[in-house]
């Protein structure tokens, strides 16, 4: 069977630390400890999908790890949360890792070690597993030129691609983004994100609803930013601009609450639901998200996300 979902993307390893405040350049600050946890941007909205559609088989993961013990116990994790993992390829690298501080508010600092992921090609994609129904989710935390191939193959399969904007790859120029946004059904940043890819587009400087609303009108596209507490704004070009209040929540850790948005938006676009309700399940998920330390850990079940409705 077809996934609904298919997420091609980063997998890693996050070794996490609490910390009171994050460290600024030349400092150093202490930990109690640190937390080995499963991560990636792209695992963890394979993940956040996987649990919101519920079922075996539904999402699939694309992706690279590497010949090492840590690549094994990746790939299991995501078996075992039901997520096909066929076409998650072993490289000549090490497992990317990821370096994440925390915190007292929960605000996080991330650094990736990419390894196996820079060695991921959109040829481990293969045509088969995406038809009309399929939705295709890509982050940046994999090398650009291959995410372009990947959104290419998923167009010419009339699946829909989800683009995550997430991290803004620093080589990222005018005419790639154009591209890309060419290949793009829906285009989720945060406000940084979003900051940054108007600038690239030559929009005139502004807020976020105003820079929401033109980028979505200029391509064509769904446009949505994340605003952590504050919710999300919907812009859409066929549509009245949208706002999204967040779900209240006791943060403890944010990581992964962008990702959970991102996985349970695209689970909601591949069952058929509206942009719009799609969108306020995968607010609510973001929100809910936040609960735990780690990535993976505090993300919702379907019936989670209804409950909390
Ligand atoms: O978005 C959160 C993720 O970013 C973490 O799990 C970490 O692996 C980094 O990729
Ligand atoms: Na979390």
């Amino acid at each position: 069977d077809t996934p609904l979902v298919v997420v091609f993307g980063s997998l890693n390893v996050d070794l996490v630390c609490r910390v009171e405040t994050i460290p600024r350049p030349g400092e150093t600050v202490l930990a109690p400890g640190y937390d080995q946890l499963f991560g990636g941007k792209g695992a963890n909205q394979a993940v956040a999908a996987a649990r919101a559609l519920g079922g075996e088989g539904r999402v699939a993961m694309v992706g690279a790890v590497g010949e090492d013990a840590l690549g094994g116990a990746v790939i299991d994790n995501l078996a075992g949360e039901g997520i096909g993992t066929a076409a998650i390829r072993k490289a000549a690298d090490r497992t990317g890792c990821a370096f994440i501080s925390i915190d007292a508010a929960g605000e996080n600092a991330i650094t990736v070690a990419s390894g196996a992921n820079g060695r991921l090609t959109a040829e481990a994609l293969g045509d088969e597993r995406l038809d009309a129904r399929s939705v295709l989710v890509l982050q940046m935390e994999t090398p650009l030129t291959e995410n372009l191939a990947a959104a290419t193959k998923a167009r010419a399969c009339g699946a829909r691609v989800v683009v995550n904007l997430a991290p803004v790859p620093r080589q990222l120029d005018a005419a790639t983004l154009e591209q890309l946004l060419a290949l793009t059904d829906c285009l989720v940043v945060n406000e940084t994100e979003l900051a940054a890819a108007a600038e690239l587009a030559g929009l005139p400087a502004g807020g976020a609803d105003e820079q929401a609303g033109a980028l979505a009108g200029r391509h064509g596209i769904v446009v949505i930013a994340t605003l952590g507490a504050e919710g999300a704004i919907l812009a859409d070009p066929v549509a009245p601009l949208n706002r999204i209040a967040a779900h209240k929540v006791t943060v403890v850790d944010t990581t992964g609450a962008g990702d959970t948005f991102v996985g349970v938006l695209a689970a909601g676009l591949a069952t058929g639901l509206a942009v719009p309700d799609a969108a306020r399940r995968a607010v609510i998920a973001g929100s809910l998200a936040c609960r735990r330390v780690g990535a993976q850990s505090a993300m919702p079940t379907g019936a989670e996300i209804d409950a909390a409705q």
